[in-house]
């Protein structure tokens, strides 16, 4: 029998060594950051320095080669990829059981095998069975798309070096296990060096890799989060179960910028791209109602524009409710504050309810204005006139101060038949003619301005 190579538990806060797993630390008296690794690594890396010939190289005699990023054509993910798929790259794909990360994968695989040839799906959670049914719903009939049902590392990569495909997916990271270490699957231990192998590989080979990981609630104590800093790309796919919406987020992204989404729909035959996020998000926006008013939120490189909605309601509790999703609580509890203590709102007895509809979530202080305006709007039971936008960032003593790419986000609105627009008179000053004159707009220095230009 092959003996087990030795292995220790590291805490990784502190680095402290022990033989035993320990749920808390005994130097540094963390929870949870017991991780079990190989011994003896350190004498690979030194052989491997002895016998590699890298040399230095000039940094202008490195070839940059942007050009050989393959185009998915589903453009919603290759601009989250930052432009399509990179030779050698490990992107890990992270989300909630069910949300769609299966389906998302196979129809990147079919146009991979459509477009570049052969592909490989390794699937260690579901049948081969299961996952042709998958493909007959979606209507996929590639011809070079391999299947591979297998949770041994070491065998997933002998089928994939034999197999030489354009693109491996790994689906999903947590079942697939390397016999080196004892620990089970999904342990923490074996997804770092699961990861981290298929990381060599994929740099060794060219073969872009994709991993697909699950996260718990709580962030997963053996999910995706440990192996973030591995790999090259971390995208997160989300979206509520209650809506029909995907959105696909880079986190991290070595090969292009992060914070850049693309949105999907959930539908009977898969995924579909949504060209224009906008117009969805808007689409049952009731009219003249009182507490709903339009942001806009700056996705990357593009903005969106969604409905912002507050209720305010007379509360029974001592503490009143203060909810919200979508946006952030403690931003919302400052807006509130500033609403109070500038505006001389009486919000005490109030329960206050603030919602972005459509399951998107934006943190951006340029919505700042819009909770204002809306929660404002409740109030005072003053709905805000249906075409206009309201953006800018509202700082504590009650001034609306300028946002970031103004012009892009007035643009995107006019597209949409949007009038006017209320938002800081710092970005109005700096605005060129062309913005000036898509639609009406209404600079402001105060919250106070902003109230008397909306009601
Ligand atoms: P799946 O890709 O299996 O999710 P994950 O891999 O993230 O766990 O998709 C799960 C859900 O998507 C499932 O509840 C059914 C739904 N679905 C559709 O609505 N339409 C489709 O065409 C497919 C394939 C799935
Ligand atoms: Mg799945």
């Amino acid at each position: 029998m092959k003996s087990k190579i030795k292995t220790v538990y590291v805490c990784q806060s502190c680095g402290t060594q022990s033989p035993r797993w320990m749920g808390k630390c005994p130097d540094c008296g963390a929870w949870n950051t017991m991780v079990e690794e190989q011994v003896e690594k350190s004498k690979d890396i030194g052989s491997a320095k002895r016998s590699g010939g890298m040399e230095p190289i000039l940094l202008n005699e490195i070839q940059a080669r942007d050009e050989d990023r393959f185009v998915t054509k589903i453009g919603e993910l290759d601009r989250v990829l930052g432009g399509g798929i990179v030779p050698g790259s490990v992107v890990l794909i992270g989300g909630d059981p069910g949300i769609g990360k299966s389906t998302l994968v196979l129809q990147m695989l079919r146009q991979v095998s459509e477009l570049r040839g052969k592909a490989l799906y390794v699937t260690g959670e579901e049948s081969p069975a299961q996952i042709k049914m998958r493909a007959q719903r979606l209507g996929v009939k590639a011809e070079h798309l391999y299947v591979l049902a297998e949770t041994s590392l070491d065998e997933i990569i002998r089928a994939a070096d034999g197999l030489e495909p354009q693109v491996l997916v790994v689906d999903s990271v947590q079942t697939v296990f390397t016999s080196e270490l004892p620990s089970a699957p999904g342990s923490v231990g074996q997804v770092r060096e699961v990861s981290g192998r298929l990381m060599i590989h994929a740099k060794k080979t060219g073969m872009p890799t994709f991993l697909i990981g699950h996260v718990t609630k709580d962030g997963a104590i053996a999910g995706p989060r440990v192996l973030e800093h591995i790999v090259d790309t971390v995208l997160y796919f989300e979206g509520d179960k209650g809506h029909s919406f995907r959105i696909l987020r880079a986190v991290k992204n070595r090969f292009g910028s992060t914070n850049e989404i693309g949105v999907f729909e959930m539908k009977e035959s898969g995924l579909a791209e949504v060209a224009n996020p906008s117009e969805i998000f808007l689409a049952e926006r009731p009219a003249d109602a009182t507490g709903s008013v339009v942001v806009s939120s700056l996705e990357g490189s593009r903005p969106i524009l969604a409905e912002l909605q507050a209720l305010v309601a007379p509360s029974k509790l001592t503490m009143p409710r203060r909810t919200c999703i979508g946006v952030d609580y403690n931003r919302v509890s400052l807006l509130l504050a500033v609403l109070e203590k500038r505006v001389g709102m009486q919000l005490m007895g109030m329960d206050v309810f603030v919602n972005i509809v459509g399951g998107l979530k934006i943190d951006e202080p340029a919505v700042d204005l819009g909770i204002i305006a809306a929660v404002a709007s409740s109030f005072r039971e003053r709905p805000i006139a249906a075409q206009t936008v309201v953006m800018g960032e509202v700082g504590l003593a009650g001034e609306v101060r300028a946002i970031s790419q103004a012009e892009a986000r007035i643009k995107d609105a006019a597209k949409l038949g949007f009038k006017r627009c209320v938002l800081p008179a710092l970005n109005v000053e700096k605005m060129d003619k062309a913005s000036k004159n898509k639609m009406e707009l209404l600079g402001v220095r105060s919250v106070d301005e902003a109230m008397e230009r909306l009601f």
